[in-house]
């Protein structure tokens, strides 16, 4: 039987250059899809896996999102007051037990390889999920919960995969697969962001990650890869060269980057379409602007 997935690592002392300016002030992890920001669908992913423990890998700047995850007594009792029971019960979500969440500074933003390597002493020897909250993905199951299962059965260590298009293969660890089984693969070598002509496949690695221990070891070396950066990717290879196993695993289910604009916008798109109370008014309104867009042609 293998261990029990519970801890989870949460990277997110990045800069978010891409989301300048309004990052200069708010975290990227706070920005918001309807009405929730990027770190809650990540919390209620973890949580759906089985994780009891949250571990946030901040840096300056952040402290929007540890107010978040606090309790707010000023908010809940005029609510409670106004009878507001419905929304009491969408701020429940976004309250952590005292203890289960845990905040470590990243004082260089040297690469999410070192960043999940500021958690080493809160992971300790146990295997660990790591989540990107700016990969969003939409599914029936969430796509953590597909990957616990499916270590349940492997072991090793697992990342999430999907296809990308050849030409987007710089902007991904790809996977070089010795076998591959349907839904899971198993692993030979990754690279990171390879030029297409040398991207050994267009399976590309998303934000979602089961690690063995053994990989904070290896991040331990610090050793510098793409982009002068401190890549995980380069230390779950290492994996591979000590003979241990890797899997990639094809998630069910939409992955949205929301690292990016465009993926932002189109997540915001679905996520609002998806929204009983707000489907009907938001289909009209984008049926109104396809039309008014083949009118104009
Ligand atoms: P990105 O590559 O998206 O970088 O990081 P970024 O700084 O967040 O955004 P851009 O590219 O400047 O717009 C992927 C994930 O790794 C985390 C980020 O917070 C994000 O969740 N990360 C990256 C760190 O925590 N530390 C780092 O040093 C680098």
């Amino acid at each position: 039987m293998k261990r029990k997935v519970i801890k989870a690592v949460f990277p997110v002392a990045g800069l978010g250059t891409r989301f300048l300016p309004a990052t200069k002030s708010v975290p990227k992890e706070i920005m918001t899809l309807v009405d929730r920001p990027l770190i809650q669908y990540a919390i209620d992913e973890a949580r759906s896996a089985g994780i009891e423990e949250f571990i946030f890998v901040t840096s300056r700047g952040k402290s929007a999102l540890e107010d978040y995850f606090d309790s707010s007594p000023e908010l809940e009792n005029t609510l409670r007051r106004k009878g507001k029971d419905d929304l009491l019960k969408v701020l429940e979500h976004t309250n952590m037990e005292s203890g289960a969440i845990a905040y470590i500074r990243q004082h260089q933003a040297l690469g999410l390889g070192h960043a999940v390597w500021c958690a080493r002493r809160l992971i300790g020897d146990e295997p660990f999920a790591v989540i990107l909250p700016d990969d969003v993905i939409a599914g029936e199951k969430s796509c953590l919960q597909q990957m616990v299962e499916a270590y349940q059965e492997t072991g090793g260590s697992m990342v999430a995969a999907m296809e990308v298009p050849y030409e987007k293969t710089s902007a991904y660890g790809i996977l070089d697969v010795s076998e591959d089984m349907g839904q899971k693969v198993r692993v030979k070598s990754m690279v990171e962001k390879p030029k297409a002509e040398d991207a050994p496949s267009n399976l590309a690695v998303i934000g979602r990650y089961i690690l063995s221990p053994d990989v904070m070891e290896n991040l331990n070396r610090m050793k510098s890869g793409a982009g002068g950066e401190i890549q995980l990717t380069d230390a779950i290879a290492d994996e591979l060269e000590a003979g241990r196993d890797v899997f990639g695993f094809r998630f069910r289910g939409q992955r949205f980057d929301c690292g990016s604009k465009a993926g932002f916008l189109q997540a915001t798109v679905a996520f609002g379409l998806a929204r009983p109370e707000l489907h009907d008014e938001f289909q009209q309104y984008l049926d109104e602007l396809m039309a008014l867009k083949s009118a104009a042609q």
